[in-house]
């Protein structure tokens, strides 16, 4: 109801007005009752949509991913929603949707490229294209990521100098509450930077600063009320605020980039690559050199790749963190057998990748803090290349489709307690550590995340290095069973703003 309100609101209609078009939906609504029931037979089922605005009625935009999991119950694990006009196809369940992304991987593998998206990169770089140079940009990153030690040594060393600066930035509070959110940000940032650009900034240095608040605030308004609006009816809404400010923060930190490049550029080496922007600049002249006709090697592609590792790449993995630490004030006896592991096998030098075999406890928490923290709970919208029939059910090529990772990560036939924070989902009974193949927070198949081996090595570093220093406590005067879990809306799922206590370990 609440989209529908804004709807009202953003084209200022009068009373009138409003009952004059609810009374046409309604007169809709009946007559497409007789159309819905004459379709054809085989197309994923839902709830029958009304004209012009489709479910939104049906919908909660706020907690979107829950009331579509909850219409799966009605409907199935492959049904059929409108917003607006716009058909989606929805995938729930862990069966449903790995069969979907991994045995159907090429009818389920382009992006649905949202009208916002579109028009801050134009079908350039990974995240938000198709095609043969979505093919080579992620070909060409991952290969260069996995050159420059993701998942190995060289980001190790990399995670942990942040870590260090991390862990100074949490002491200067001296155990008094704060917002870790900015410094988090800041040191997840970081790290892409060093992989990216080939060194990191200081936390005060303010164009970094200002880079992360806008891609930051990018991540919020691309998920808001708002946008998905605009995304429904694109050209009914254009002037919107959110929209202008999305790609008034965009273009920004695109200039900011291309000056970083620039400077790359005038002091570049050919034999040497400091970082992604490096080597993506001499592959480029090499094309040019060798006159590759059409190549994905130019300036769109790269500026656009670089702002998607950022903003993939630094709340994700910024905001798992953060919930991870507002998990453990909330449960402090699982804390503290994480700080007894941390004791016992590494006492009181510094962590290592390597260590995470003989943590299986510390390993498990940080698995069940992914899966309920549940950061990216519909993915990013999939559409399908080609005609398809799964399951039965025939769904048309370029029909937009949500793989609805919450229903995976809570899916009751899979987990034993799924909405509580249980981390024994990832031990067996000797308490070792066990993989879950429900655990999909990254997604699968083609469009999987590009850097989950290095998320999981900075997950693991960040994490157990924070509480090897420190205690995490809610404010004096709150009790752990009033911080709260619910998050914030956005494009991904945030905590809400709150703040926590970071006593050093030291002291005891
Ligand atoms: C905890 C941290 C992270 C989580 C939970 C996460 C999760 C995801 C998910 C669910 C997707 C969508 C997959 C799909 O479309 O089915 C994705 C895509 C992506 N992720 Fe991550 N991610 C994380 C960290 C990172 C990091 C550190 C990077 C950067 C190196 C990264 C880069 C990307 C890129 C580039 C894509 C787009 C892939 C494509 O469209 O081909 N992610 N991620």
């Amino acid at each position: 109801m609440s989209l529908l309100k804004d709807f009202v609101v953003y084209l200022c209609l009068s009373p009138t007005t409003l009952l004059g078009a609810v009374a046409f939906l309604l007169v809709f609504y009946l007559v497409s009752n007789t159309f819905t029931s004459q379709e054809v037979g085989k197309a994923p089922p839902g709830p029958r949509p009304f004209p012009l605005i489709g479910n939104l009625l049906q919908l909660d935009l706020k907690k979107l991913d829950v009331s579509l999991w909850e219409l799966s119950k009605k409907y199935g694990s492959v049904f059929t929603v409108y917003f607006g006009t716009n058909k989606v196809v929805v995938l729930a369940g862990y069966e449903t949707v790995k069969e979907a992304l991994v045995s159907y991987a090429e009818e389920f593998g382009d992006r649905d490229i949202t009208p916002i998206f579109y028009d801050a990169h134009q079908g350039h770089g990974i995240l938000f294209a198709n095609g043969e140079s979505w093919k080579e940009m992620r070909r060409f990153t991952l290969s260069t990521l996995r050159d420059f030690g993701m998942g190995k040594r060289l980001s190790e060393h990399k995670i942990l100098e942040e870590c260090h600066h991390l862990i100074k930035v949490f002491e200067s509070y001296k155990g008094n509450p704060f917002n870790a959110a900015i410094p988090i940000n800041h040191a997840t940032s970081n790290i892409i930077s060093a992989i990216v650009y080939g060194s990191r900034f200081e936390y005060n240095d303010p164009r970094f600063k200002n880079m992360v608040r806008r891609a930051n605030e990018n991540v919020r308004i691309a998920g808001s009320a708002s946008i998905k609006l605009y995304n429904m009816f694109p050209r009914l809404v254009r002037w919107i605020k959110n929209r202008q400010l999305f790609l008034k923060y965009s273009e920004m930190n695109m200039v900011d980039v291309k000056e970083v490049i620039l400077h790359l550029k005038e002091t570049l080496d050919p034999q040497v690559c400091r970082g992604l922007i490096d080597c993506f600049l001499i592959r480029k002249q090499k094309e040019e050199e060798s006159c590759v006709k059409d190549t994905h090697y130019h300036e769109k592609n790269l500026v656009s790749t670089v702002t998607n590792l950022f903003s993939a790449g630094t709340d994700t993995t910024a905001t798992t963190l953060r919930w991870g630490l507002l998990l453990m004030a909330k449960y402090p006896l699982i804390q503290a057998q994480v700080q007894e592991e941390l004791n016992r096998v590494i006492g009181s030098r510094e962590v290592q990748v390597e260590d995470r075999k003989n943590m299986p406890y510390t390993d498990a928490v940080i698995h069940e803090i992914q899966r309920l923290a549940n950061i990216v709970p519909m993915s990013i919208p999939h559409k399908t290349s080609r005609d398809v029939t799964f399951q039965g059910l025939s769904i048309k090529k370029g029909t937009t489709v949500f793989p609805l990772l919450t229903s995976v990560l809570h899916d009751e036939s899979k987990w034993e307690s799924p909405n509580s924070f249980n981390p024994s989902h990832f031990l067996d009974r000797e308490g070792k550590f066990i993989r879950r193949e429900a655990f999909m927070v990254f997604s699968a198949g083609r469009r999987v995340c590009l850097g989950e081996s290095l998320a999981r090595m900075e997950l693991f570093l960040f994490f157990t290095s924070l509480l090897q220093s420190f205690r995490f406590t809610p404010p004096p005067g709150v009790k752990e069973e009033d911080l709260d879990l619910t998050p914030g809306v956005g494009f991904i799922l945030t905590p809400s703003p709150h703040e926590l206590c970071a006593v050093s370990r030291k002291r005891f």
